[in-house]
Parts: C-alpha cells; sequence; structure tokens
C-alpha cells in the first residue's frame, strides 16, 4: 500500500503540476507543407504533456469559433510578396477587418516561417503577430522568425511555448530537444519511410530526357527516379524536393577570388563535423543568393564603408537592388572580402535550400518511380552568365545511373477531388503543366469518370509541347475531356491561357456551376495573377454578377477548396 501516495501528497503534486486542463489551440496557415508539419509536430507534444490540443488550418477555423479560443500557437508561411498561403487568405482578412472580435483575455505565440533572401521577410506572420496584440491578445512566447532551414529556430521557439504553457518543466533549460526529424516527420510521410527533408534518400536517376525540340529557346528535362526501396510515397499534387550542389566552375572562380585551397578543411555544422572546403561549397553552403541578413554579417566583418551603409536605415531601394541576381562571387569582388579565412565566411553563409518540383507522375501509374519537369534556368547579369543551381545540375551533370539526395513534399493543398465524378479544369502553362500529367495518370489508373479541362500554353507549338503525345492519348481514350492550347510566339499577337479560357467564358462558367474544382500551376506574378483576374471576369460576366460578387464566388470556390494554386 506503500505505492498509493497519502491523500496530502496527492493534493501537493495537483497543486505543483501544470494546469492542464486549459485547451490549447494550434492554428497554421500552411503553403507547402512546412508550418502545417510543424504544427502537428507541436500539437504531438502538448499532447504528450496532457494539454487538450484542437489543431486547425486557418482555411477551415470558424471565424466565430476564434472568440472561444483562450491559448493560441499560431504558426505560418509567408510566400511571394510578402503575403498569406491560400489557405491562410480569408482568415487574415477577417483577422485584419473591422468584423475582428476583441481578444482580451487571449494568451498567444507566433512563430513564422519565411526566407531571409525577400525583402517582406516573414511579412504574414509579423502581421499576425501585431494584429493579436492590438486584439487584446497577451503575448506568452516573443515571435520567432525562421529562416528556410527552421529546426532550430523552431526548436527553440517550441521549447519556450512548452514552458510558457508551464509543461514538459526541464524543456526550458534545452535538456530536453525537439529531434529535427521529429520536427518535419509529419512532411514526408515519415511514418512510413524513413526518409524526410532531415534524412534525404538518393534516388537514382532512371532517364534524363530534353522535352524541346531542336531550335527552342526552352530547355526542360524530363526525369525519371527510382523510388525503390525507400519506403516513400506521394499523392498527385506533391512535389519532390532536391538537394541540389553548386555549380563547380562558381565554386571555383570563389576559391580563386579568394586565394584559398579547396582541400582544406572546414567545420560546417555545430557538431563539428568537418568538409574539404570545396566540398562544403558544393554541397553545403548557399553560395548563389545573397541575403540581408548575410550582408549585414559580412559587413561586420570586414568593416566595409560601403557595404555597412548599405544595410542601414534608408537604404532599403538600393540594398533590394544590389541584392538582385548577384552572388557571393560578387559580394566578395565588391567589398573585397578576400583576407578573411574560409571559416570565417562559410560560417555566415546559409545552408543551400532544397528546391521543389511539383511531382509530374501518378504513383499508381509509376509505382516506386517519381518524375519531375525541370525547366533549366540560365540568364545573364553583371556580365556573368548565372545557372540556376538544381536545374542546371540536372540539365548538364545528372547523369542516368548517379544518384540525387530527394524527400517527398506533400502539399495537401493541390489534391485530385475526393469524388472521381467532379469535373476538374487544370490551367498549366510551361513547366506548370506537370502536376496535371500526374493527376491524369492517376485518374485514368483509377477509371475516373469525371470531366476534365486542361489549359496549356508556351512559345512554340513545335518545339515547345511538353508531352504532347499522352494529353493527344488521353483525348483520344476520355481521361481528358477537352484541352485548349496557347503558343504565344507562334502568332504575330500573344496568346496566352487566359486568352483561350475568355474565348470558352460562358463553358468555363458552366463547369464552375457544375462544382469543377479549377487548379492553376506555373508562374505566380504573371500568368497566376493574370488568370486570375481573367477567372474574375468570367464569372462577372457569365453569372451575370458584379465585381464585388465576383470576387465573393472566387472566394467562395477558395473556401470550398474549389480553387487551388500551386505557383512559384
Ligand atoms: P511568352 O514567353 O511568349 O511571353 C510558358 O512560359 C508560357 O507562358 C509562354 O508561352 C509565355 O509566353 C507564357 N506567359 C508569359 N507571361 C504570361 C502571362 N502573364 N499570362 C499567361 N501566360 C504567360
Amino acid at each position: 500500500d506503500s505505492a498509493i501516495p497519502a491523500a496530502s501528497e496527492l493534493s501537493s503534486a495537483v497543486q505543483l503540476g501544470a494546469p492542464v486542463s486549459k485547451e490549447v489551440t494550434v492554428l497554421y496557415g500552411s503553403q507547402t507543407g512546412n508550418a502545417k508539419g510543424l504544427a502537428q509536430q507541436l500539437s504531438r507534444r502538448l499532447e504528450g504533456e496532457g494539454l487538450k490540443v484542437t489543431t486547425v488550418s486557418m482555411g477551415d477555423l470558424k471565424p466565430n469559433q476564434l472568440k472561444k479560443i483562450e491559448r493560441l500557437v499560431l504558426l505560418v508561411s509567408t510566400h511571394g510578396e510578402g503575403e498569406p498561403p491560400d489557405a491562410a487568405i480569408s482568415f487574415y482578412e477577417f483577422l485584419h477587418s473591422k468584423r475582428a472580435p476583441k481578444l482580451e483575455g487571449l494568451e498567444f505565440s507566433v512563430l513564422a516561417l519565411g526566407d531571409t533572401s525577400y525583402e517582406f521577410f516573414c511579412q504574414t506572420g509579423k502581421d499576425f503577430d501585431q494584429r493579436l496584440e492590438e486584439l487584446g491578445g497577451k503575448r506568452i512566447v516573443e515571435r520567432a522568425d525562421c529562416d528556410v532551414d527552421y529546426d532550430e529556430t523552431a526548436t527553440e521557439w517550441t521549447n519556450q511555448v512548452l514552458a510558457a504553457l508551464n509543461v514538459g518543466h526541464a524543456v526550458a533549460a534545452g535538456t530536453i530537444q525537439v529531434n529535427s526529424s521529429q520536427v518535419t516527420g509529419g512532411l514526408a510521410d515519415g511514418d512510413s519511410s524513413a526518409y524526410s527533408r532531415t534524412n534525404p534518400f538518393k534516388a537514382e536517376i532512371l532517364e534524363n530526357l530534353n522535352l524541346n525540340g531542336r531550335g527552342s529557346e526552352r530547355e526542360t528535362r524530363h526525369i525519371e527516379l527510382s523510388l525503390e526501396g525507400s519506403g516513400l510515397q506521394y499523392q498527385p499534387g506533391d512535389c519532390l524536393a532536391i538537394y541540389p550542389e553548386n555549380h563547380p566552375q562558381l565554386v571555383q572562380d570563389i576559391l580563386e577570388a579568394m586565394g584559398w585551397s579547396g582541400e582544406q578543411l572546414v567545420t560546417f555544422n555545430k557538431n563539428g563535423e568537418q568538409k574539404s572546403l570545396r566540398d562544403a561549397l558544393l554541397t553545403h553552403y548557399e553560395i548563389t543568393v545573397l541575403t540581408k541578413p548575410l550582408l549585414t554579417q559580412a559587413a561586420a566583418l570586414t568593416g566595409h564603408a560601403q557595404l555597412q551603409q548599405l544595410i542601414q536605415v534608408g537604404h532599403e531601394a538600393e540594398l533590394k537592388s544590389y541584392l538582385n541576381r548577384r552572388d557571393l562571387l560578387d559580394l566578395i569582388q565588391d567589398f573585397s572580402l578576400k583576407g578573411h579565412t574560409a571559416q570565417e565566411i562559410t560560417s555566415i553563409l546559409r545552408k543551400i535550400p532544397p528546391r521543389q518540383y511539383s511531382i509530374s507522375s501518378s504513383p499508381t501509374a509509376y509505382p516506386e518511380e517519381v518524375h519531375i519537369t525541370v525547366r533549366t534556368v540560365n540568364y545573364e547579369s553583371y556580365g556573368r552568365e548565372r545557372y540556376g543551381v538544381c536545374s542546371t545540375q540536372l540539365a548538364q551533370r545528372a547523369e542516368v545511373g548517379e544518384h540525387l539526395p530527394v524527400y517527398i513534399q506533400q502539399n495537401d493543398q493541390f489534391r485530385l477531388p475526393d469524388n472521381p465524378d467532379t469535373p476538374i479544369i487544370m490551367i498549366g502553362p510551361g513547366t506548370g503543366v506537370a502536376p496535371f500529367r500526374a493527376f491524369l495518370g492517376e485518374r485514368e489508373e483509377a477509371g475516373a469518370t469525371g470531366k476534365s479541362w486542361l489549359f496549356y500554353g508556351d512559345q512554340h507549338f513545335i518545339t515547345d509541347f511538353l508531352y504532347q503525345i499522352e494529353w493527344q492519348r488521353w483525348l483520344k481514350d476520355g481521361v481528358l475531356t477537352r484541352m485548349d492550347v496557347a503558343f504565344s510566339r507562334d502568332t504575330a499577337e500573344k496568346v496566352y491561357v487566359q486568352h483561350r479560357m475568355l474565348e470558352h467564358s460562358r463553358e468555363l462558367f458552366a463547369w464552375l456551376e457544375e462544382g469543377a474544382v479549377v487548379y492553376v500551376c506555373g508562374d505566380e506574378k504573371r500568368m497566376a495573377h493574370d488568370v486570375q483576374t481573367t477567372l474574375l471576369q468570367i464569372i462577372e460576366r457569365e453569372g451575370a454578377l458584379n465585381s464585388e460578387q465576383a470576387a465573393q464566388y472566387l472566394a467562395g470556390m477558395q473556401q470550398e477548396k474549389r480553387y487551388l494554386r500551386d505557383v512559384y
């Protein structure tokens, strides 16, 4: 009976323990799945600590639920020029509107995900953080802003949140660490595979073809990779992430400009692991993108007056223009970084971020394989030829039989409808067509009967009609109901996909009224923007609505997950 605690002991234990009765809401706004993965991970930890946790996407939170929340942890990513994820837009607008409720009594903390190479770094998270306070909320842990390599910052913030919620008692001292593979476990089908963002799978290249014909201004690689033995699984709509290698020539040029030997060893992580400098510059560090934090650290290191000026308040436009289309070699040359040690310089570089590509294969049609469709990026700036890191590696140096470190980036936002009878409209010029090859492959395998309509475009019919034979076969077999193409440079006047949409405006609207799901994939700034304007125009015209009503119609579709975008 000594195992049974005395009543007095019991009550004091309760008094000393955490107040576990209060509920915590974990609210996330995710575009590519990182915020969602972190949210799920955090929820699991909070539940493990005995808290009652509600985990919800901003896209699914009803406005009147907000007032009832007492403790809120909010995780949100920023994309594009400081915009919220698509699924977070209506909640973001609601919270920033006059309709937003007073939130006195709310305890909250925000984790912001972003990328320091963008001007409006973590803007959405900053906005939410500020707005929650304005509405009367009390911040229990300072907001943390994460760069692309987010694990460490996210782990620290998580530990602080746990401590502030008075759970995970040893956590505050940092004795309990969130294992980084745990943090991302929810993202990459971690449940079924040992491979994830922090432990990529080395996938063998099975095929690497240029899809463009001779004479094209484009080069688009169709790459097939083997997932055999990895346990990695994906769904149509998901992305494949690749850890790329930098261009050997750029690495060589940097070594020469600094007068460094590539064979010297550098320590590249906190565990003290070492690599040769050449290897570290090839595989570990980002050397093609400049960020404000990098310039700030370089200014502190070198004391270079001009560089220090560039990062000062009041010089934002100058800084923005300097950062654009320049790389580490420019920084070295422009601000005479020579003379600093390799360890000094590498310690201020970011880790090379993985590149994500929409998967272009159906997992059912190609078991144990994954296909991607990658346009080679290269351009000239400041008198030098520049190469897209991953696309150029794939085009020039990725031979069949070699292996690439990859993982699956889930994209729950971009899914085929559950009901195979639901009509789908797919708008994907250029490489934007990639996920639609996966969609139609999947629908074919499933024998789905819903109608489908593809809008495709590129420069020239003869050389740039990606996967032409496959679309034509699907049209013939009825897997694809309709296809409209716009080749922009075959005629005197440019034609784009949105022109084709407008030409068929009545029919397109009829599909919307029948419940069609609209997918847009590809270039964000110009194409996806213009396509949206056109959709609104079509809804306005064919639905006999004014512009406000048309906007509501499209917002309604977004709410119902019938207007989905995978844009970059
Ligand atoms: P362009 O290069 O001839 O201008 C795939 O890249 C296709 O998208 C190309 O045909 C390209 O045309 C076209 N494109 C460029 N800007 C666009 C826009 N704003 N809307 C739709 N398509 C666009």
